[in-house]
């Protein structure tokens, strides 16, 4: 940690002109400077330093911040190490203090919790009698000693007690270790023992390198259902906002100027015992903006490494749009069907991998071939299909150029004409309706044969899934369970997604979902243009996720507050305010809406498009 005082002089030392001016060419422009951004395709110069506030702002992609937030997301350094390197050039001598302020970070003991975890994990692990087991699993895994203390894997005994009785022995209260997830306790006793036990454990740790959280995988002889178990979300445990093995991986990243994203634990372990080291996973959830950020602090292109099956393929698209979104390009690597990018490197080691990754795909021209496959191109209406479906990428391309060569792309391969597809481009449902999900406001204009009035978007969603069965597919790519607020719903569109067929409630699920299911199932109520009516459904279940989010981000700015975490309390503001302004932003165009809708005729599903058949 650097004392405030520290960073105020370094801030008030520096000269935000200069050590922009390193990496961009400025130009005086009255008071200000300008030039061209940094972080975008910036053909005209757009970005502007403000030397007398310190700050600068892009007016071209919204970027703004001061001189450590410019040098953290030029360079990819956090906080400390941002602040020291403006201070070497400022004159400034800045010392980190260690644990100065103790009494003031209430989530000390958390973090003594689980630093005290892991090392008994390890030690369990290494020294046990009880770990045998586990260090022959990780051997036939390929896992060797090295990697694994590199990556602190440790193992949880099968015994009820053993962590408990250690931390108490060790002088830490059980109510933290309870909050963080390390000891459980059942409803019906309050006798609390471990969570984790007879599991493989994984050390989650954040960009500083502490242990925020565990995942443990289940061992041979573990008869639990849970092939993992993850630590909950705790105070200093946020997995939207880590990618596992980041801390390891980043300077890999950085160095070869690409992330190879990958679905597990066991994949990034096993690729780094193979000599991959620019491997990351999300945590066991979609990848989401906040972790793509993140990636962007270190480099601009992504390989999305996920299983080929279905549910892969889902989760790299939606993976690929986040991506987009933030300016990161992601290209994605397909394995031949039943591999991962563990068994790969299993079998033939890092150059076995290396002709896949060679042979990676833009995500864009994925799904083209991919619709290719499927015939979608062969009939005018299905054509129009793939469209829609390929609409969303094209949105979620935050880079001009991208876009426009998107755009190129997928004229020339559906024929539709450049000018019709940058048109349909020009509605933004997502931001649109994002406005309009606020609570208080007016209904927006309705468009005849869109939407049912009254009707929430979750429910309207999935009876448009249940009507036309051959959206679900496409569902799956731009939405996921947890997008959900309704539990019943949430549910109904997993059934949806794992059987698209569904055409009754089975006597075996829960009373509420079946009702709810049965009522979907005998909805007769007609609408049309399904095409809109999906993006103004998925348009407004954003739009909410939004909202939550931000509400979740005032809880986390509070937190990081109290516990004078200023690297993250800064993190979380520059998201705060991104995405207040593109929830406000989505008002803006709201009124562009009843007029470019009823531009974009040609390309309704009723109307058989002239200039779009091709
Ligand atoms: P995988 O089943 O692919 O796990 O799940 P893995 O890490 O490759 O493990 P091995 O190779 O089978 O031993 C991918 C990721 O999904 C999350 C974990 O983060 C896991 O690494 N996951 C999976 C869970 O959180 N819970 C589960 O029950 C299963
Ligand atoms: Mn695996």
């Amino acid at each position: 940690m650097i004392p405030d005082e520290t960073v105020e002089e370094v801030r008030a030392r520096s000269d935000i002109v200069e050590i922009v001016g390193e990496v961009v060419d400025l130009k005086k422009a009255g008071k200000d400077f300008k030039g061209r951004c940094p972080f975008h395709e910036d053909h005209s110069p757009s970005f502007y330093v403000v030397p007398t506030k310190g700050f600068y702002h892009c007016f071209g992609c919204g970027e703004d911040g001061d001189v450590f937030s410019f040098v953290m997301k030029r360079m990819g350094l956090d906080f400390v190490e941002a602040v020291k390197h403006v201070g070497a050039r400022s004159g400034v001598v800045v010392r980190e203090v260690r644990g100065q302020r103790p009494e003031e970070d209430p989530n000390r003991p958390l973090h003594e919790a689980n630093a005290f975890a892991d090392d008994f994990f390890q030690k369990r692990l290494w020294d046990g009698d009880d770990g045998a087991g586990a260090r022959a699993y990780l051997e036939g895994r390929g896992i060797d000693r090295e990697t694994a203390e590199r990556f602190r894997i440790g193992f949880a005994p099968d015994q009820r007690h053993a962590l408990r009785q250690a931390a108490s022995q060790h002088g830490l209260e059980q109510d933290v270790l309870l909050e963080l997830g390390l000891l459980a306790r059942s409803d019906s006793a309050d006798d609390a023992f471990d969570r984790f036990r007879n599991r493989l454990m994984f050390a989650i740790e954040d960009l500083g390198g502490r242990v925020v959280g565990f995942g443990g995988r289940v061992l041979p002889g573990n008869r639990s259902r849970a092939k993992y178990v993850n630590s909950p979300e705790s105070a200093v445990y946020h997995k939207g906002s880590l990618l596992y093995g980041l801390v390891r991986a980043k300077n890999a990243i950085r160095r070869q100027g690409s992330a190879l994203v990958v679905e597990g634990y066991m994949d990034v372990v096993s690729l780094a015992a193979a000599g991959v080291e620019n491997s990351v996973a999300a945590l066991g959830t979609a990848l989401t903006e906040e972790h793509a950020r993140l990636l962007k602090r270190f480099t601009t292109q992504a390989y999305l490494c996920f299983d080929s099956d279905a549910a892969g393929l889902k989760a790299t698209f939606r993976a690929g749009d986040v991506l987009l979104r933030e300016g990161v390009h992601p290209s994605v690597v397909t394995l031949p069907e039943g591999d991962d990018p563990d068994s790969i490197v299993r079998a033939g080691g890092a150059e076995a991998l290396r002709p896949h990754v060679e042979a990676a795909v833009d995500v864009l021209d994925r799904k083209l071939q991919i619709l290719d496959e499927r015939g979608y191109f062969q009939t005018i209406e299905k054509t129009r299909q793939a469209i829609d479906r390929l609409l969303p990428t094209l949105r979620a391309a935050a880079d001009p150029t991208l876009r426009d060569l998107y755009v190129d792309r997928v004229a020339a391969r559906t024929g539709v004409q450049k000018v019709t597809l940058e048109r349909e481009l020009t509605v933004e449902p997502a931001r649109r309706q994002a406005a309009q999900s606020r609570p208080g406001r007016p209904p927006p204009p309705g468009r005849r044969g869109t939407r049912i009035r009254g009707m929430g978007a979750e429910r309207q969603f999935l009876l448009l899934l249940i009507k036309d069965r051959t959206w679900i597919e496409a569902a799956g790519e731009v939405v996921g369970p947890e997008d959900f607020v309704d539990q019943g719903y949430r549910r109904i569109f997993e059934l949806l997604i794992e059987r698209p067929e569904l055409d009754h409630a089975s006597a075996e699920l829960e009373e509420g979902l079946r009702r709810k299911l049965e009522g979907l199932l005998a909805d007769t109520r007609q609408f049309g243009e399904a095409g809109r009516v999906f993006e103004e459904t998925v348009g407004r279940m954003r739009g909410a996720v939004v909202d939550r989010r931000l509400q979740a981000l005032d809880r986390e700015i509070a937190d990081a507050q109290r516990s004078a975490d200023d690297d993250r309390m800064r993190t979380l503001l520059v998201e705060k305010q991104r995405l207040s302004r593109e929830r406000a932003e989505g008002s803006v165009t709201r009124s562009d809406w009843r007029r470019t809708s009823r531009k974009t005729l040609g390309m309704s599903a009723q109307h058989t498009p002239k200039e779009g058949s091709g």
